[in-house]
């Protein structure tokens, strides 16, 4: 490494160069022609940070709810699949960090470490940090209730459940590839080769792809949320939610939570940059249940920019990968540190001394139309 690594990219590029170019692809890539991809990036640089000054802002208090739970920071680790092919120690790597850090994270359904031993790792050491499950309904309802049961007896807190994947987005990069788990990996949460993405051949085509066609649901409606909450007594939170109407949806049929998503752009090519509907969403739900965002979450600034536009927490992704390729735990908590660092800068030098400070009049968003 040339120098320390300063800002989310540094971690990216060297994550590059160490991963496998099928593994780094499949990370990276968005749908088709990635349109989305960018545009969740660039969304945040719609938007300004209006800071007040003259303040006190010697101390800045970054702690944070979710579903009462209390995390060090608003930002929290979003479900990324089959992390042991960026390193060997994989989930339960980014769960010790998480503990470290104080901030929960989300385990995928399609983990590489099973729902037990990630919840140890977990709780292996000191105080802090909080475990929710990512949920996909599988053609075999049985198989899915088993996961949520194994979830709530591990002792997770909130089940995060997936809307937007009836069918696997075709990624370029993946069918080109016809990516697959190395065969020394599986996902660990089930125990039969077809169930857990580790058959011998998918063909010539993205195996992942082929994988979600044949196990995954595709009848998924909004019924099957008031089955999922008829089967637990965890919170349930939709994750996949764009518009205002469907997140009214949601919380009448109950939900506890909505995560704005799109799946960091790994789904439908073209669909707005998760910024740019998180305001829409918010005002319809109208304090009803807690809203969280995200995709394109790179920067301190981001962070408080999506706060500002009313969520609660902010989820990041890709970024947890580079830094478990980089240096596996000690990767995500370099990774995390510098992300709470760059936020508390942020809400300092924006004049905010806590999270409930972080208000509507902190963002404006730039006119670009006034320049052409
Ligand atoms: C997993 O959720 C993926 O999008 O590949």
């Amino acid at each position: 490494m040339a120098g320390p690594r300063v800002c989310v990219s540094d971690f990216e590029l060297e994550a590059r160069r160490v991963l496998p170019k099928a593994v780094y692809d499949y990370y990276r890539s968005g749908a088709d022609e990635q349109s989305t991809l960018a545009d969740n990036v660039d969304a945040f640089k719609r938007w300004y940070v209006v800071p007040r000054i003259l303040r006190d802002v010697s101390t800045v208090d970054m702690s944070a709810s979710v579903l009462g739970q209390r995390l060090s920071m608003p930002l929290c680790v979003a479900a990324t699949a089959m992390q042991r092919m960026a390193h060997p120690e994989g989930e339960t790597a980014t769960a010790r960090a998480c503990r470290a850090v104080g901030t929960g994270m989300m385990l995928s359904s399609w983990a590489t470490s099973n729902i037990e031993e990630v919840m140890s790792a977990m709780t292996s050491v000191g105080e802090g940090g909080v475990m929710w499950l990512q949920l996909y309904i599988y053609k075999d309802r049985e198989l899915t209730l088993s996961l949520v049961r194994r979830a709530e007896e591990a002792g997770y807190k909130a089940i995060f459940l997936t809307v937007d994947t009836p069918y696997l987005g075709r990624r370029w990069d993946d069918m080109r590839n016809c990516f697959k788990l190395p065969p020394h990996l599986s996902m660990s949460n089930f125990s039969t080769a077809s169930m857990a993405f580790s058959e011998e051949s998918y063909g010539n085509d993205s195996g992942l792809a082929v994988y979600v066609a044949k196990a995954i649901d595709p009848t998924l409606c909004w019924d099957d949320i008031t089955w999922l909450k008829q089967h637990t007594r965890l919170p349930v939170i939709v994750k996949g939610v764009l518009t205002g109407e469907d997140a009214v949806q949601a919380v009448n049929y109950g939900v506890d939570g909505i995560l704005v998503s799109n799946h960091g752009a790994r789904q439908l090519d073209g669909v707005p940059a998760t910024l740019d509907v998180l305001e829409e969403v918010v005002q319809a739900v109208q304090g009803r249940c807690e809203v969280y965002m995200d995709g394109g979450v790179r920067r301190g600034t981001d962070v408080l920019k999506a706060l500002a536009l009313g969520a609660k927490a902010v989820f990041i992704g890709r970024p947890v990968l580079w830094g478990l390729a980089c240096q596996g735990e000690q990767g995500v908590v370099e990774l995390l540190d510098l992300l709470k660092e760059e936020l508390r800068l942020a809400m300092a030098l924006s004049g905010c001394r806590s999270v409930s400070e972080v208000s509507r009049s902190h963002v404006r968003r730039a006119e670009f139309n006034s320049r052409m």
